[in-house]
Parts: structure tokens; sequence; C-alpha cells
């Protein structure tokens, strides 16, 4: 993942790096891990036939054609234009498919059975990230899944005033009204799309809406 000061606040501007970042990490068939979890943890979910999606800071647009691909209708949000390009140039005209150029708090007035938010959230302005979370939860059907990926407090780019963080105890707070199925963290090293390596603190979540509190482990993924 790369990123400059200047590109961090939702402000729709083409002069951010996050259309490069898209260019570069397209994959093919290979949407992430937290996604996959996602699916197979809402196969054991109730309403499992309702398949509608909302991908946030959907980057290259790897999880929203994967959700494509095995049959839901997908909105795909993001608040860089060219991100949503790259997403538009690799998928085939399909009318289940919304791209939606708006920051994450302006999320549509209606409720999906998964929200996916992978290594998006952390760009989320501090001023905004109580509102977002709590737009993003009231937009969960009941029995869906938010699954998200957040940055902890001992990650690299924790000292920057523009990003938002969170510890792993901050989850239930954040989430309430929710089970949470998957709560992880991980540090370590990682890749830059855009060049170099990075200390990453990565907490994972996926949490179903309406159920009681159950699974939480401290496992790295
Ligand atoms: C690191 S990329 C992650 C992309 C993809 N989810 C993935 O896992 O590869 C972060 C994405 O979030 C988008 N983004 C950053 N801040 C945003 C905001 N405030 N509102 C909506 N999207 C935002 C960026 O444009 C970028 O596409």
């Amino acid at each position: 993942m790369g990123r400059h000061r200047s590109t961090v606040r939702w402000a729709m501007s083409p002069a951010d790096h996050w259309g490069e970042y898209a260019r570069k990490t397209i994959k093919d068939h290979t949407p992430r891990p937290l996604l996959l979890r996602a699916l197979e943890q809402r196969g054991a979910g109730p309403r499992a036939a309702r398949r509608t999606a909302l991908d946030l800071g959907s980057g290259a647009g790897n999880e929203t054609l994967a959700l494509l691909e095995r049959g839901w209708t997908v909105t795909a949000l993001d608040s860089n234009a060219e991100a949503l390009e790259v997403v538009r140039s690799r998928a085939a005209p399909d009318a289940r498919l919304t791209l939606l150029h708006a920051p994450f708090h302006r999320l549509p007035r209606r409720r999906y059975a998964l929200i996916h938010a992978s290594l998006s959230l952390p760009f989320c302005p501090p001023e905004l990230w109580q509102r977002t979370w709590r737009v993003m939860r009231s937009r969960v059907a009941l029995g869906g899944l938010l699954a998200a990926t957040f940055f902890g407090q001992r990650d690299g780019w924790a000292a920057e005033p523009e990003m938002s963080f969170a510890a792993l105890e901050d989850v239930p707070g954040l989430l309430p009204g929710f089970g949470l199925e998957v709560l992880e963290e991980w540090e370590g090293e990682t890749a830059l799309a855009l060049g170099g390596t990075h200390r990453s603190h990565l907490i994972t979540v996926i949490a179903r809406r309406g159920r009681a509190p159950e699974a939480a482990g401290g496992a790295a993924p």
C-alpha cells in the first residue's frame, strides 16, 4: 500500500495517487482473504440467499469483481474517480454493478447483506471516523456481515494526523448490536504496492448484525 500525506483526505481529487495504486493492484480471480473468509462466515448465517454487497474503498475492484462472479449485486464505492474507472474498465456491462464516487460516510440509504472494507478505513479522516462507523453499521442488514480491516496503534503510520487507528479493545465499542465472529491482529513488515516497505499493525474484523457477541481470537491471520 502506498500513500502521501496529501492523499489521505476523502476529497475527490484527481491529484491523489489511489488511481495509480488501483492500476498496480489489479489481480484477476484472487480476492483478498478477508472477502473469502466473510463469504465462508456468511454461509453459516440466516438469509444467505440475499446477496447485496457494498465494497467500501474498492480500489482496483478485485473484491467487487469476485463478488459479481459469485452472483452478488455490488456497489463499489471509492472517493477516487480513477480507481472507479479501473473497476469500470475491468467489469463487463452488468446491471448488478453500481460505481459510486463518494466518501465512506456518504453511503446509499439501503442495507446490504455484506459490507466489505479492506485496507480502506485507515484513510478515513479522524473527524469522520465515528460517523463513518455509525453510518456503516446502519447499512448492514439484520443477519448481514461487516468485514473490515483497519490499522492498530503500532502501525508505522500511527502518528499520521489525517488517518484513523484503533486498538483491538475498541472494536466492541465500534460495533454495538453486532456479534464478533472474527477479531484478529497481525503485525509485521509489508511491501507497499507503490514501492518500499511498511511496518503494519493490522486488525481484522468480521461481525454479524443482530447476534450476541460470540467468538474473538487474537491469532495472526
Ligand atoms: C489501500 S486502498 C484499498 C483498496 C482495496 N479495498 C484493496 O483491498 O486493495 C484504499 C482505497 O480507499 C479509497 N479511499 C481512501 N479514502 C477514502 C474515503 N475517505 N472515502 C472513500 N474511499 C476512500 C482509496 O481511493 C483507495 O481506493
